[in-house]
């Protein structure tokens, strides 16, 4: 009897694979292949790869169009990797204003929930024939594979100072914004972790904003209103808000707490899910969140509140290794096993080199998009090699489409799905 139960839910776990939408899979024979986007102001595409096949590709192409499906698809680029296994080249061609895919505009109620490729592919070719293609895609829906795992057991896509995408404070962007995407772009491509620093300028709720550190960076309200507008039409995703530190002024008053919960409140209303003390340590799982339709979890920075708002969730965990150079996050991102802390499923990797705040100097000097740029393209290898990526839960990350960790964070995911059937 249990067998045949088992053997049943294994046919409808693969029908079910197979039938909903395809998001990902690194079904590459050959390693890694993939396209990103610089940070700097060109938003140049960029090719990576990493292979480790024993044949490798002889050219790999960027096209507009898919060469599988238009043999003539117009080449944009052309190199030939000759025996580097492990490359990153940057491109003339500019990725800029580029309208996503499937009507994610704010306001079109019926954009397409599956994945969506932009016009842009990347393939390799070994004799004149295709060996593997892949677009640069959004993930509008890609929450909706993973009803049965908890959200603690997941890889998670997340942007670190995430509302740090524009400033007013003029000449010093480098130094100041770790994103170039605003937190409905954040979405519509996958992420789906923000973390979130708050200062407080004269009456809310316009009053409130996102700030790096001292710097005011983004206004709060239309910011966490897109989150909603983004939950209401892709209705199985799950987003965390984590509401880190609360910067400006120094003494943010209790009453200013107080305001800034009721902000929140308002805006979100019923897609809250609150905390429990009782939960599974792993946390719900996604279908717990689907069938309730509360499918924003706030995170609150600040005990006090949070024992005193049962809505809310305790800090999320922040492994941050305060790194200065590549080699020393290397180690940090490659021994770092997620594990839930002081009742909370939620642990998020910091995977991002930090300036040297003590020497001003240094600071000024260290741009932020060159420490990005450095990050985002070993990261992929950091955490896929060994399956490393199945201890991670939330990853933030700085540029994140600079990085490939929407579709690594999909296809662990996956794996993890796979197992939890199997074992
Ligand atoms: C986009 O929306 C329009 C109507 O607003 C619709 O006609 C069209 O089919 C939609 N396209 C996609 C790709 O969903
Ligand atoms: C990674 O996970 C896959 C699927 O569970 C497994 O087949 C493979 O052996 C694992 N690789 C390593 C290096 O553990």
């Amino acid at each position: 009897m249990i067998i045949l139960v088992l053997i049943i839910s294994h046919l409808i776990f693969w029908v079910n694979l197979t039938t909903s939408q395809k998001v990902t899979t690194n079904n590459n024979p050959c390693g890694q292949l993939y396209l990103t986007q610089s940070p700097k102001k060109s938003k140049n595409l960029q090719i990576n790869w990493h292979f480790t096949c024993e044949n490798l590709p002889d050219t790999l192409l960027l096209t507009l169009g898919d060469l599988r499906v238009n043999p003539n698809a117009q080449i944009l680029y052309q190199i030939n990797p000759g025996s580097v296994i492990k490359g990153f080249q940057a491109t003339q061609i500019p990725f800029k204003n580029v309208e996503f895919p499937g009507n994610w505009t704010v306001d079109n109620d019926y954009p397409d929930l599956k994945a969506k490729c932009f016009d842009y592919y990347i393939s390799s070719r070994r004799n004149k024939e295709i060996i593997y293609s892949q677009c640069f895609s959004i993930q509008p829906a890609w929450m909706s594979n993973f009803g049965d795992l908890r959200i603690g057991e997941m890889m998670i896509p997340g942007t670190h100072n995430s509302g740090a995408w524009q400033t007013k404070l003029p000449g010093f962007k480098n130094y100041v914004l770790n994103q170039d995407k605003n937190f409905w772009e954040q979405l519509v491509y996958g992420i789906r972790y923000f973390d979130i620093r708050i200062g407080r300028y004269g009456n809310p709720p316009q009053g409130f904003y996102i700030n790096h550190d001292f710097v005011k960076c983004t206004e709060l309200v239309p910011e966490l209103q897109s989150v909603a507008n983004f939950l209401k039409k892709s209705p199985n995703e799950v987003v965390v808000l984590n509401f880190h530190r609360f910067v400006q002024p120094r003494d943010f008053l209790e009453g200013y707490h107080l305001e800034l919960l009721r902000v929140v409140r308002d805006i979100f209303g019923d897609l809250i899910y609150p905390y429990s003390r009782f939960m599974h340590p792993k946390g719900p799982k996604l279908r717990e969140f689907w069938q309730s339709q509360k499918r924003v979890i706030i995170s609150y920075r600040q005990d006090y509140f949070v024992r005193r708002n049962p809505w809310l969730w305790p800090g999320v965990q922040r492994e941050w290794g305060n790194v200065q150079k590549l080699q020393n996050l290397e180690n940090y991102v490659k021994t770092k096993i997620s594990k839930p802390v002081r009742g909370n499923p939620l642990n998020a990797l910091m995977a991002e080199l930090t300036p040297n705040y003590r020497n001003f100097l240094q600071y000024v000097n260290t741009n932020l998009k060159d420490l990005a740029l450095m990050v985002n393209q070993e990261l992929s290898d950091w955490v896929i090699e060994n399956n490393r990526s199945d201890n991670l839960n939330i990853i933030a990350t700085d540029y994140f489409t600079g990085n490939d960790m929407i579709n690594v964070a999909i296809d662990t995911n996956f794996r993890k799905l796979q197992r939890s059937f199997f074992y």
